[in-house]
């Protein structure tokens, strides 16, 4: 297939592209500013329209083997890897990261749908041994029933499959509502999703500007039984109040301050190398990004020189540019929060050691920051650009208690040798995830998710898919 065989300008819903009305938006390439698409908005009347399709297929789909189920997933999955890069280009397109990380991306987001293929058919219940000798306890599991996927542009693929791959096994059906900034990689993978031979109905997709109001309607409909968001913790909080009147259940992936503590006995260069990860990962646009590096001062010399240097090295540009391996940032809007965070630190007495500055409208030269203290505004507040602050601490207790002063709890990662200390630090941090000598926890075959105004809900790994179960308990009486 061609690339632009998987370019689409409408909602698909029911299996089919929509004929709305006149009203339209523009998808734009971040790095060059050029429009790369004029989008039909969906809006209300297409969202009512894919809820209703979706409410309508998940009878018969409900109703098919968690077998038959996988292997539509399974053909899905093998059709986004043999697409893998007319899919990234599309990803580097309209969201800005480099070519060489959208192409990851599709194996990461791939490789959801292949797990849950696989999870779907171990949806087990349990035999429960009866309190009584004429009864028998049963608990069979059962799909919930509509869900809305509400997805964010900086993985417009992973952050998808990672929700609709578990409703579909666990025979749900889905309303896909990918941001507007980048709705092209959704609508590509809905076509592959009718190759594969999804139902009408099954999966849908409706784009459109109106994100209020579309996130309110999903959260007030009565056949919308789940909602699955990934964004930040202030609409998190939107949705969770708007869903009180249907009592709806949420996963919620919000927003994080990740710790990076650098201990005295950490090995520094596997410890720079694992910042560079995860701190400047799509150009530091990812919920799990590094948020502040706590140093040890015995070790804060040679660690900041050393990350200083590899900062200084990365290649910022055009994302489909060999060897670049920082993007546009989303937006000027987002180059401008970044400079603000950047001049806030100076103002407060920090250092650049590196970068700090914006390249033109839309990208931002990797920075590092020494001397950050606690009075900056990234301590608590997401920094989302690639802005590496640098604190120092003294004892453990101290950065433990540095690590934990947030009411952030998504990841967390740190660096030591000792495992004792690693044991200590790791049940400690107060996370729902927590890198040892790691500075990339992310993989489909472990629980992503936070605590605290982080989230709540677990994606990937076993525990993903009971998000879209429901619990049943059968009770045999009378057997006698
Ligand atoms: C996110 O930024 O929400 C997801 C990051 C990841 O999957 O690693």
């Amino acid at each position: 297939m061609k690339t632009t065989d998987l370019i689409f300008d409408r909602s698909y819903v029911d299996g089919k592209w929509t004929t709305e009305g006149e009203a339209s938006f523009e998808v734009f390439n971040p790095a060059t500013g050029e429009k790369i698409k004029t989008v039909a908005d969906g809006g209300i009347a297409i969202t009512e329209k894919a809820i209703d399709a979706a409410d309508s297929a998940f009878k018969p789909w409900r109703k098919t083997t968690a077998k038959y189920r996988a292997e539509l997933l399974e053909k899905w999955h093998n059709l986004m890897l043999e697409n893998t890069a007319q899919l990234a280009e599309i990803m580097t397109l309209e969201c800005g990261k480099p070519f060489t990380e959208s192409k990851g991306e599709v194996a990461y987001g791939a490789a959801f749908v292949k797990w849950f293929a696989e999870e779907g058919k171990r949806a087990y219940g349990d035999v429960i041994p009866p309190h009584t000798e004429d009864r028998r306890l049963v608990v069979i599991k059962q799909p919930i029933g509509v869900v809305a996927a509400i997805t964010p542009w900086n993985f417009p693929l992973a952050m998808i499959t990672r929700k609709v791959a578990p409703a579909l096994a666990a025979g749900c059906t889905v309303i896909i509502r990918p941001t507007y900034e980048s709705p092209l990689t959704a609508l590509a993978i809905a076509r592959l999703a009718a190759i594969a031979g999804f139902p009408p109905g099954v999966i849908n997709v409706v784009v459109g500007r109106d994100s209020a109001g579309m996130g309110k309607f999903f959260c007030e409909s009565e056949k919308v039984k789940k909602i699955s968001f990934t964004g930040s913790t202030r609409i998190g909080h939107i949705l969770m109040a708007q869903s009180a009147s249907t009592l709806k259940k949420l996963s919620l992936e919000l927003g994080g301050n990740a710790p990076f503590i650098v201990f005295e006995d950490a090995d520094i260069e596997k410890a720079v190398e694992g910042a560079i990860v995860s701190k400047f990962r799509n150009a530091g646009q990812t919920c799990v990004c590094v948020n502040r590096i706590l140093v040890h001062e015995k070790v804060y010399d040679e660690f900041s020189q050393k990350l200083s240097k590899a900062v200084a090295a990365l290649k910022v540009g055009d994302g489909m540019l060999a060897g670049v391996s920082i993007g546009p940032m989303i937006n000027k809007s987002a180059v401008e929060k970044t400079q603000s965070f950047v001049a806030d630190a100076i103002n407060k007495g920090g250092e650049i050691l590196t970068g700090g500055k914006p390249m033109g409208e839309c990208f931002y030269e990797p920075t590092v920051i020494g001397n950050a203290s606690r009075e900056m505004n990234f301590t608590e507040d997401e920094i989302f650009g690639p802005v590496a602050p640098l604190y120092k601490f003294n004892t453990d207790a101290e950065a433990i208690e540095m690590a934990n002063d947030t009411i952030y709890g998504l990841a967390s990662y740190f660096y030591s040798e000792s495992v004792s200390r690693c044991w200590k630090v790791a049940e400690a941090l107060e996370y729902g995830m927590v890198g040892i000598n790691e500075g990339l926890v992310s993989t489909e075959v472990a629980p992503f998710g936070g605590v605290k105004f982080s989230g709540q809900g677990r994606e990937g790994s076993k525990y993903g898919i009971e998000d879209y179960l429901e619990i049943k308990y059968m009770c045999f009486g009378n057997i006698i």
